[in-house]
């Protein structure tokens, strides 16, 4: 069976990524070599057909032996390695979560319930790098893949709601944080059912300014939300919200460029990423084919309703967290015109969003 190193493993995106392939029989199809960036020479995880040491990540002959390297370790790391090992000769698959690679001409971004014939276009032109996409754009196209496949959209306008696992384990926290400290402020008023709200709420508010704490997300998430996700670009988009249109487009390799944008916002979820999504259809569609259409997309696709009882129970992080449904409703025709539709989409960012589409490739290639 094929070599496979792992890197990375240990963090919060690699644990996902090493439950599902244990949930799915995948380390049962290859020889895992654990791979390790503090703990070289240690103790690797049990596993049938593990080497059972851990290998130095930085070890660019170690990385060659593998037919296959699956990495969750981050972009630093991407970049340091990376090169060397192609500049070794290695001629090996690279699957990589972090973005470094993403818009590299032989890079696809692997998201093959919606862009495996782009996988497989790839695969037999001799393609060897596979990079996981941004998470709230495996969400969307999960979720609307069948729109885009049946080529009917014209323009796709996304405002986000992303939860605090995009940031990173730590950011998960002190979103966890940042709660108990505001409503530590307001417990005992809280308890009294005859307090004043405004008083409550006065508290709150000083709370949220000056203690709830912002080291890693750099602006109070408890009780607010933070309209800006990753760096500032020059045209005033964010970076989060550049990736829209350049990785949608590349996931599915379109020819003519559909236009995606929006804006990006944190919210206090601890690992749903939401979309609200307006779309320019690039016909009139009856609402019933439109339904048909998106339900067709994948088997991922968890199809809810418009109807509120429904809507408030199903389409919620409450609902779709720790699972492979992405969650589509909300979907309706807008006052704007019958080609204008709505939608709300919503998944797991750590699943679908990050760790699933890798494991997934690397079945492509054991296939
Ligand atoms: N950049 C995303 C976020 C996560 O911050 O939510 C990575 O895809």
């Amino acid at each position: 069976s094929k070599l496979v190193g792992l890197v990375g493993w240990r963090g919060m995106v690699g644990s996902v990524l090493m439950d599902r392939m244990q949930a799915e029989g995948d380390f049962d199809l290859i020889e895992p070599i654990f791979f390790s960036t503090s703990n070289a020479g240690g103790k690797a995880p049990a596993q049938a057909k593990a080497h059972s040491t851990l290998q130095d990540a930085n070890d660019i002959a170690a990385l060659a032996q593998c037919d296959i390297v699956i990495t969750c370790q981050g972009g630093d790391y991407t970049k340091e390695v990376f090169p060397k090992l192609r500049a070794s000769g290695w001629q090996g698959h690279w699957i990589d979560a972090a973005s470094s690679l993403r818009m590299e001409q032989d890079a696809v971004i692997v998201l093959d319930p919606v862009n495996d014939n782009v996988i497989q276009k790839a695969l037999a032109a001799g393609g060897k790098n596979w990079i996981g996409g941004n998470c709230t754009n495996s969400i969307l196209l999960m979720g609307l893949g069948g729109l885009f496949k049946a080529d009917l959209v014209e323009w796709v306008s996304s405002m986000t709601y992303q939860a605090a696992s995009g940031g990173g384990a730590n950011h998960m926290r002190e979103l966890l944080k940042g709660m108990g400290v505001v409503h530590a402020a307001v417990a005992d008023e809280l308890a009294t059912p005859a307090s004043a709200i405004l008083d409550i709420d006065r508290k709150v508010a000083k709370t949220i300014r000056e203690d709830v704490p912002t080291e890693f997300f750099g602006a109070p998430l408890a009780g607010g939300l933070i309209p800006w996700i990753d760096v500032q670009l020059p045209n005033g988009q964010s970076k989060e919200e550049w990736k829209g249109q350049a990785e949608v487009n590349k996931i599915l390799g379109t020819e003519a460029t559909i236009p995606v944008d929006g804006l990006c916002v944190r919210i206090g979820a601890m690992r749903c990423h939401s979309l609200a999504l307006t779309l320019k259809l690039k016909k009139d569609l009856p609402l019933a084919e439109i339904e048909t259409i998106i339900q067709g997309g994948n088997p991922w696709v968890k199809w809810v309703p418009n109807d509120r009882a429904i809507t408030v129970k199903e389409l919620t992080p409450a609902s779709i967290t720790g699972g492979l449904q992405v969650g589509v409703g909300r979907v309706r025709k807008l006052n704007m015109g019958p080609e204008y539709l709505s939608a709300f989409v919503i998944g797991d960012q750590l699943l679908w969003g990050a760790a699933e589409p890798l494991r997934r490739m690397l079945r492509i290639l054991l296939a």
